[in-house]
């Protein structure tokens, strides 16, 4: 079995296990709810597959999956099918519009909301499965610090932290860095701030989070958690008029601010996390 693989899990074991992350998996995370992680996890992918990059999106968020409703796919066979062992896995990718391909969930399993061993094994077998035959595997989790979100974002590489400018969106982020800190032993987390409304607005948050977390959160002596501010994304309407259309952002209105914001961080995510396609 390749290195990649973590030991497999037994009946009883705590469900908190920090499990050694899996190569090349960006988990797409947030504290509070509807910051933004699908539209970044889905916008990001199409940048990055423009780029030449080799791209999967599994939607991690698996009781209230919602990347097919995003980008207006209506898969035959799902994630769902393949944990079931109905399907093989293979059958459940799709491509998606923007040239990159996804992994849907299947919405309103009920079963996933829990974090089992069986929903643990599944998870980790179809990771393994994915992981050799793309550049990069986005993972768009579920907000905020349940067994089922740590879980997901602790089988990735690297996290990614969505968050907006309101208090209430940062305290929550907040809060999940410092879960991801204590429990999977974060040291470096990428922020995107979403929604912002002026030029600079994201990266004077990020350096704010990162004086609280310097004051309040240690590693461990002589440790330190660093953020990375990956970028801004600013609140543009046109966001929401891709999303009501069902498409892609970065197809469909590819010069608005947002569009172009998400490029940047494709560039700014290839140069730091992903070898430049040959
Ligand atoms: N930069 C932006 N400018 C304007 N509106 C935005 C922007 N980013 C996101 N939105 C709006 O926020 C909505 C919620 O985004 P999205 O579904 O991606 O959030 P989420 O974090 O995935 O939510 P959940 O926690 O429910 O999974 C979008 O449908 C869109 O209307
Ligand atoms: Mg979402």
């Amino acid at each position: 079995m390749s290195d990649l693989m973590t030991p497999s899990v037994q009946e009883g074991d705590p469900v908190k296990v920090p499990l050694k992350p899996l190569g090349k998996v960006l988990a797409v995370t947030s504290g509070k709810g509807g910051v933004g992680k699908t539209f970044v996890s889905a916008n990001l992918a199409a940048a990055l597959a423009k780029r030449g990059q080799k791209v999967l999106v599994l939607d991690a968020d698996l009781g209230l999956a919602n990347l097919d409703v995003v980008l207006n796919l209506y898969p035959k066979v799902t994630l769902h099918d393949v944990f079931t062992g109905k399907a093989k896995l293979e059958e459940a990718i799709v491509r998606a519009p923007g040239g990159f391909s996804v992994l849907l969930a299947g919405s309103g399993m009920v079963e996933y909301s829990r974090l089992t061993p069986n929903v643990r094994e599944d998870f980790l077998r179809v990771m393994s499965g994915l992981l050799p035959h793309y550049d990069i595997v986005l993972l768009d989790t579920g907000a905020g610090i349940s067994d089922v979100v740590l879980f997901a974002v602790s089988l990735a590489s690297e996290v990614l932290v969505v968050a907006t400018p309101e208090p209430t969106s940062l305290t929550d982020a907040y809060a999940t860095i410092k879960v991801l800190v204590g429990e999977q032993q974060r040291r470096v987390i990428r922020m995107v701030i979403n929604q912002t409304a002026r030029m600079g607005d994201g990266r004077a948050i990020t350096t704010q989070l990162q004086q609280v977390l310097d004051r309040f959160v240690v590693a461990k002596p002589g440790e330190k958690v660093r953020l990375v501010h990956l970028g801004d994304i600013p609140a543009d309407p046109s966001v929401r008029q891709a999303v009501m259309k069902r498409q892609l952002l970065i197809q469909t209105i590819p010069g608005c601010p947002a569009a172009l914001a998400i490029s940047q961080l494709a560039a700014k995510l290839e140069e730091t996390l992903i070898a430049k396609p040959s």
